[in-house]
């Protein structure tokens, strides 16, 4: 489509004066083409200008990053104009955005330029990418529940003071997107957020679940805080989130239908609320479990052995041996319950302390015996008594 003369004079002019900061193009939607939407920007990747470009599939995304060589760039757009029978194309300079039509029949094009309204107040430099590349949320595209958490701005650009949260919510979506395949094949999945705080991860999830995966989702989020729940439901409504409701209450008493919830959410909720989350999760046999725990006090309080006396008499090693030793058996519970449990790193330590995460599947696979002694052994050496065993038991 690129051979089109009106086209092609207009990218190489844009192309000849490098001032091509984005585009996006709108696929022909009477055809499927299992396209929804492509878009592109352009990207530093290991000190070398790339032009990244999005495709959008129905129920994925997919990444091509492609080297800033005019002629290669122009030959992908090519490709990629035609493989969605592309209707409009949207062209976005420094100074104005040009959209280019397609007519019905694709056999020629129509140019419309805009002025400088739509178009980014400066020149863009390329954004340090090769650390972002592949995020299911890029920079660049504005999303109404980023900007009303003053993550982004109307253009999408991250807001510097939350580069970090940027970078756990997409780390989040990630481990989301890999456990989407354990997740029940049913018609409407229900989620439960327990500690959702500001719930920045909470609206991600719901981005994620229903408008990149496109499913039906009833995703609830419980929090003690009266005023940050009053501002959650806000902004839900604001967004037209109809089918996230956020709760007032506490973890240990809701009651709210957890047996019939395929996802259980937890995090940093403190101490043994994380706990109580697991708790309510393993009792309902809940299919997926995230869990980032934070400040595990309880089994520094128990925690005491001989052996090990000359760790345990530094307050700070204690408390990490105590923060390590808690998730090591809420890990091991959870496998005695049924579950195929991983340890994984949630964010680099770069960005907070607080990093690891429990991913449980559910499996319902009966304990070995083996494991069950392990544990015995260890809780009987450390001298500790989880509060999870206690209530489990
Ligand atoms: C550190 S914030 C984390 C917020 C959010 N999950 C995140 O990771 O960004 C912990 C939240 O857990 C909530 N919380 C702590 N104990 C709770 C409990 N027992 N029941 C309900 N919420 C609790 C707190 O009110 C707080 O908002």
């Amino acid at each position: 489509m690129t051979t089109d003369p009106i086209l092609q004079e207009l990218l190489q002019r844009l192309m000849a004066e490098d001032s091509l900061t984005g585009l996006v193009i709108s696929p022909n939607k009477g055809v499927n083409t299992g396209i929804t939407k492509i878009t592109g920007r352009r990207i530093v990747l290991k000190g070398r200008p790339y032009w990244q470009m999005e495709v959008r599939l129905t129920k994925q995304v997919q990444h091509i990053n492609v080297p800033h060589i005019n002629t290669v760039f122009a030959e992908q757009l090519d490709s990629l104009l035609d493989r969605c029978m592309f209707s409009t194309l949207n062209l976005k300079t420094s100074e104005a955005m040009y959209q280019v039509v397609a007519n019905p029949d694709r056999s020629s094009v129509k140019v419309i330029r805009h002025g400088t309204k739509s178009a980014p107040k400066a020149p863009q430099e390329p954004e340090a990418h090769n650390r972002t590349k592949n995020y299911i949320i890029p920079e660049g595209q504005p999303l109404d529940f980023l900007q009303q958490l003053g993550v982004m701005d109307t253009d999408g650009r991250v807001m510097l003071p939350m580069r970090r949260k940027f970078v756990q919510i997409n780390r989040f979506l990630e481990i989301v997107d890999d456990i989407y395949y354990s997740l029940p094949n049913r018609d409407v999945l229900r989620i439960v957020d327990f500690g959702c705080g500001k719930s920045y991860l909470t609206f991600a999830m719901y981005h994620y679940f229903t408008k990149l995966k496109e499913r039906n989702v009833n995703m609830v989020g419980l929090d003690l805080k009266e005023q940050v729940i009053e501002d959650c439901n806000r902004l839900a409504e604001n967004c037209g989130y109809t089918k996230l409701n956020f709760q007032t209450g506490s973890i240990e008493e809701y009651q709210d239908g957890y047996s019939d919830t395929d996802m259980v959410v937890t995090l940093h909720a403190c101490d043994t609320a994380t706990d109580a989350a697991l708790e309510k999760a393993i009792l309902g046999k809940v299919p997926v479990i995230l869990s980032v725990p934070c400040c595990q006090h309880e089994l520094n309080g128990q925690v005491s052995n001989e052996t090990m006396a000359p760790l345990l008499r530094y307050g700070l090693l204690k408390e990490r041996f105590a923060s390590l030793l808690t998730d090591a058996l809420r890990a091991r519970i959870l496998e005695l319950c049924g579950y195929k449990v991983d340890i994984i790193e949630f964010v680099d330590m770069e960005h907070t302390p607080k990093n690891l995460m429990i991913k449980a599947i559910y499996t319902g696979e009966p304990p070995s015996p083996h494991k069950r002694r392990e544990y015995d052994t260890l809780v009987a050496e450390m001298q500790v008594h989880p509060w999870l065993e206690r209530v489990l038991r």
